[in-house]
């Protein structure tokens, strides 16, 4: 384990079960539809390049890229997109990959965003799902664990860009972020 978590949560095992199933359940799900997987920038790396290669259907992959406007954001909910997809989604049955779904703020406001460019459908696949950090309602429906209110790192989730890289997740020590 690394020596900045306090424990670890989720194994890279778990990590790699759990997505298997989920990846059954979304081409059993989409079947003949071509979904368009869209993962979102940074996080959704690790899980959105294992995820697909447990759907095995016809499918199509783009990113985008997020902002948060500053820290009043979080509260406000606005993001401002970084990078945008290359093509038109428009009738698209369009899933979008996440890491982790805290407030719920970035998800809703890009699946308005989605809707409002006419995707046939969309729908949210998250690794991980934090219930405690909600101020919105939303629930993604593809979810792989629910986390508690926690300072977690690792698959994707990092602390000022680091631990991204570690393949199962961990709570993070309070010294690493108080100081
Ligand atoms: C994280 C995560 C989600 C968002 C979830 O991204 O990947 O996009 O925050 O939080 P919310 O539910 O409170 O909106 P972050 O802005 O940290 O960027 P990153 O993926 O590049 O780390």
């Amino acid at each position: 384990m690394h020596p900045h978590l306090e424990r670890v949560l989720v194994t890279e095992e778990e990590i790699r079960n759990r997505t298997a199933q989920l990846g059954a359940d979304i081409a059993r799900d989409y079947a003949d539809k071509n979904p368009l997987f869209i993962g979102i920038l940074k996080g959704a790396c690790m899980f959105i390049a294992d995820l697909v290669r447990a759907v095995e259907i016809p499918l199509e992959i783009d990113f985008m890229a997020i902002s948060s406007y500053g820290a009043s954001s979080k509260s406000s909910g606005v993001v401002r997109i970084m990078k945008d997809l290359d093509r038109p989604l428009e009738g698209r049955h369009v899933v979008v990959v996440e890491d982790i779904v805290d407030t719920g703020l970035t998800l809703a406001y890009l699946r308005d965003v989605l809707v409002h460019r006419r995707a046939a459908s969309v729908k949210i696949a998250a690794i991980f799902d934090k219930p405690g950090g909600r101020s919105v309602d939303i629930t993604p429906d593809y979810c792989g664990f629910t986390v508690p209110n926690e300072f977690i790192v690792g698959y994707g989730l990092d602390h000022a860009e680091r631990y991204r890289n570690l393949p199962y997740v961990g709570v993070l020590k309070r010294e690493v972020y108080e100081h």
